[in-house]
């Protein structure tokens, strides 16, 4: 059977600077890692190939992935910023019925097809720094219709473009106006028809909710992760992030995947983390654009050794970011993650968050063979430019994809 041969590689399997094999070569078949390591131990088998490509000597890591983007969505929020930069808050404008609802409105008037051009400018920009996986909420529709067009739109970006895509029901993201005064009602519509039929069309790979006092409170969102659970749907949570209503210790005990955000994480929470086995996903975009100054509680993090992945929450109110290297950069300025760390939050715990079975963010004999090659001196340099580098050549499932 046909196989490819990569060499000249500088292979960061884990995206980590300690760990490097020089001079390596790479053996790809059927989209897998059928063998990599230094080129003096290359076994004969492989020796022979007709395709071979030489990378001079790049170095090469895992495809990047994005666990926490809500990059379905239609219009933006431009005017709203301008307003937070006049002195409203985020918190304000919300509660005004502006904020998520008026991307809600926006959602609901596009077609799918509209949808889908809107959303592929910014998939683009995502794939064109090596990202290679994705996950991709729903939650600007917010009802059953309006949600089967964005999670359509999301598995249909997945067809037409070399990245896995992973959806995300939240449809508990907002009150819809016409439920206004009536959550309760709307989180049951939720739970009882909107995520069962979804589900059952086979839209949804992970439930999310956004448990804080501007949209639903604790028994509410235990209501959506219970309901997610007795589909057998594995969940995660918008958490902490404008204040501490003890989300994620209750999104633990339901396993979740991640809690993500979590500014106003406490020590008991951080804790419950460690004993789920729950990701951190941290959000600098998002701590950025809103101007927050609460820190996630990264130390408490470290020591307890929860698993911390960055993404880009790309989304028109709080993070309207296409490029996750920027968050690489942030992650470390402001969240002060070592070079190591953020490495592994775009990669190895960023896949964890994900979920998906057959994504690992790294690079090992079996896996899949998602890896982009980059010009830079050293790895370091991934997490230091604002705006370089581009990347050399990314594959995808053993197909170079961009070069
Ligand atoms: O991740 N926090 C809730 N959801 C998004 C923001 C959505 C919006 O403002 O449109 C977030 O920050
Ligand atoms: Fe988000």
């Amino acid at each position: 059977m046909n196989y490819t041969l990569w060499t000249d590689l500088r292979l960061a399997p884990r995206a980590d600077p300690e760990h490097v094999i020089e001079d390596a070569c790479l053996v790809e078949q059927a989209g897998r890692i059928v063998w990599m390591g230094p080129r003096h131990a290359l076994p004969p088998q492989w020796q022979q190939a007709k395709h071979v490509h030489k990378l001079d000597n790049r170095w090469v890591t895992p495809g990047l992935i994005d666990c926490h983007t809500h990059l379905v969505y239609g219009g933006t929020r431009a005017q709203e910023f301008a307003l937070r930069l006049a002195g409203a808050s985020y918190e304000e404008i919300a509660r005004q019925g502006g904020g998520i609802v008026s991307t809600v409105q926006a959602t609901r008037c596009l077609s799918e097809e509209q949808l889908l051009a809107q959303s592929l400018r910014r998939l683009d920009a995502l794939l064109d720094e090596g990202v290679t996986a994705i996950e991709i909420k729903s939650g600007y529709g917010l009802d059953l219709d309006s949600e089967r067009k964005m999670l359509r739109v999301a598995r249909r970006l997945g067809e037409l473009r070399p990245v896995t895509v992973r959806t995300t029901f939240l449809g508990a993201h907002a009150l819809p106006p016409e439920f206004a005064g009536q959550t309760d009602a709307y989180v049951d519509q939720v739970c009882s028809q909107m995520m069962p039929t979804l589900a059952q069309e086979g839209l949804i790979d992970a439930v999310d909710v956004f448990c804080e006092r501007i949209a639903f409170d604790l028994r509410q969102s235990e209501h959506v992760l219970k309901a997610a659970q007795a589909l057998k749907l594995p969940v995660k949570m918008h958490a902490e992030q404008l204040s501490n209503l003890g989300g994620t210790a209750m999104a633990t005990r339901y396993r979740a995947l991640s809690t993500d955000h979590l500014e106003y994480l406490d020590e008991a929470g951080v804790l419950a983390m460690k004993e789920a086995g729950t990701v951190a996903v941290l959000l600098p975009g998002a701590y950025y654009f809103l101007r927050e100054t609460q820190l996630p509680p990264i130390e408490l993090l470290r020591k307890h050794g929860v698993p911390m992945a960055l993404s880009t929450d790309s989304n028109p109110g709080t993070s309207p970011c296409t490029s996750l290297l920027l968050m690489l950069n942030m992650g470390s300025t402001l969240f002060r993650l070592t070079v190591p760390e953020a490495l592994a939050a775009v990669t190895h715990h960023a896949a964890q968050a994900l979920g998906a079975p057959d994504i690992r963010g790294e690079l090992s004999i079996g896996s899949r063979a998602d890896f982009v090659a980059w010009d830079i001196e050293s790895l370091s340099e991934l997490v230091y430019w604002l705006g370089l580098p581009r990347c050399a050549l990314v594959v995808y499932q053993g197909a170079i994809s961009r070069d």
